[in-house]
């Protein structure tokens, strides 16, 4: 199915004479999983706060499910589910409360509260836990009472502000499969998020945003190919003195500037022509210059991001070489 779930044109969003959001345009297919990224103050909470209501566009306009917001604002709101950053649950409550008071808010049905909150808090690994108060929770669980909490009424669209931020690694692993669990439920998902290789490893699309600008726009495949058709090349050899060997070597058959940094060899390739590298596997062999490891790749987000913004996100979690690796596990489920 192709139908449009958020139609949104050229929004614009001013604080006095500030300009916050700066003609945004974007459309989101239902079922997709769509991501903001942006840097401080690029505009990706007043976008958000427009599309869930809560705020009043300047102009521009925001239709939902085919209805217009100006028009259906109530209506649309009853079909949208929020997960703030603040994650709020209420800590004297327990995990059943938080999720019932949550289910007659939206009026789910009395008759269905029941099964509705023993689907989420399975859902969330917390059926165990049902009766504890969840101030007295982790944050990864709180986190993930909050994620169901915000799927009790079955939203159409649902919107995650950072979910994971602050979350260690095994959490941050954790929300992404239940965030893909939600997805398997049909429901389409604008999330931002502030961990690059996050967005990467999860978004179907992604929006880059600053001054409150789209830069750029696509999957993740798209936009790194923004920064040129090019790869990194990563080389690492058995000892120091052979990477210095083979830094000439590389030059010659890439034409390529190599930067050595002890055993290992960094060099951008602007234009790929796989053979080369066997070319340079054969040279390196004759000279018995042993080779570790060879990793080839497209740019990251990260180079996108920093071409497209002139600034790195504020979080340097996706040069963690533990949670890209995490970010390649996800991306081959
Ligand atoms: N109510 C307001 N009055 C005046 N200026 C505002 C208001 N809300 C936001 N702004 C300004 O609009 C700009 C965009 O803010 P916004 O909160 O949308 O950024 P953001 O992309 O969500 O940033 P962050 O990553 O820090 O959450 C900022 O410069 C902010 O100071
Ligand atoms: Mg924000």
């Amino acid at each position: 199915m192709d139908k449009n779930m958020v139609e949104i044109k050229n929004l614009v969003k001013r604080f006095g004479d500030f300009t916050a959001v700066n003609g945004i345009s974007l459309e989101i297919k239902e079922g997709e999983l769509f991501g903001i990224l942006g840097p401080n103050g690029a505009g990706k909470t007043t976008t958000i706060n427009m599309i869930l209501g809560l705020l009043v566009p300047t102009s521009g306009s925001i239709t939902i499910n085919g209805l217009n917001m100006e028009k259906h604002g109530n209506e649309v709101k009853r079909q949208m589910g929020l997960m703030t950053q603040e994650t709020v649950v209420d800590g004297d409550l327990t995990a059943y409360d938080n999720l019932e008071i949550a289910a007659q808010l939206y009026h789910v049905p009395e008759k269905d509260i029941p099964n509705k909150i023993k689907e989420a808090l399975d859902e969330a690994e917390l059926t165990e836990f049902a009766q504890r108060k969840a101030g007295t929770f982790s944050g990864g669980m709180q986190r993930r009472l909050a994620l169901v909490r915000a799927m009790i009424q079955d939203p159409k669209l649902l919107i995650l502000d950072e979910p994971t931020t602050g979350l260690d690694i095994q959490n941050r692993v954790s929300m992404w499969g239940h965030i893909k669990d939600m997805l398997k439920e049909g429901v389409t998902i604008i999330m931002t998020t502030q961990y690059l290789e996050e967005a990467d490893a999860l978004c179907d699309k992604i929006a880059i945003i600053d001054h409150g600008k789209i830069k750029a726009i696509g999957t993740a495949t798209e936009l790194k190919r923004m920064v040129g058709t090019g790869r990194m090349l990563e080389m690492i050899f058995d000892s120091a003195s052979h990477a210095e060997q083979a830094s000439p070597i590389l030059k010659n058959h890439f034409r390529v500037n190599p930067v050595v940094r002890g055993e290992k060899i960094d060099a951008v390739i602007e234009k790929w022509e796989p053979k080369r590298l066997t070319e340079v596997m054969d040279a390196l062999d004759r000279k018995k210059i042993n080779v570790v490891s060879v990793n080839v790749h497209l740019p990251t987000l990260d180079d996108v991001f920093i071409k497209l913004t002139g600034s790195g996100m504020r979080d340097t979690a996706s040069s963690d070489y533990t949670s890209d690796r995490m970010g390649m596990m996800m991306r081959r489920h």
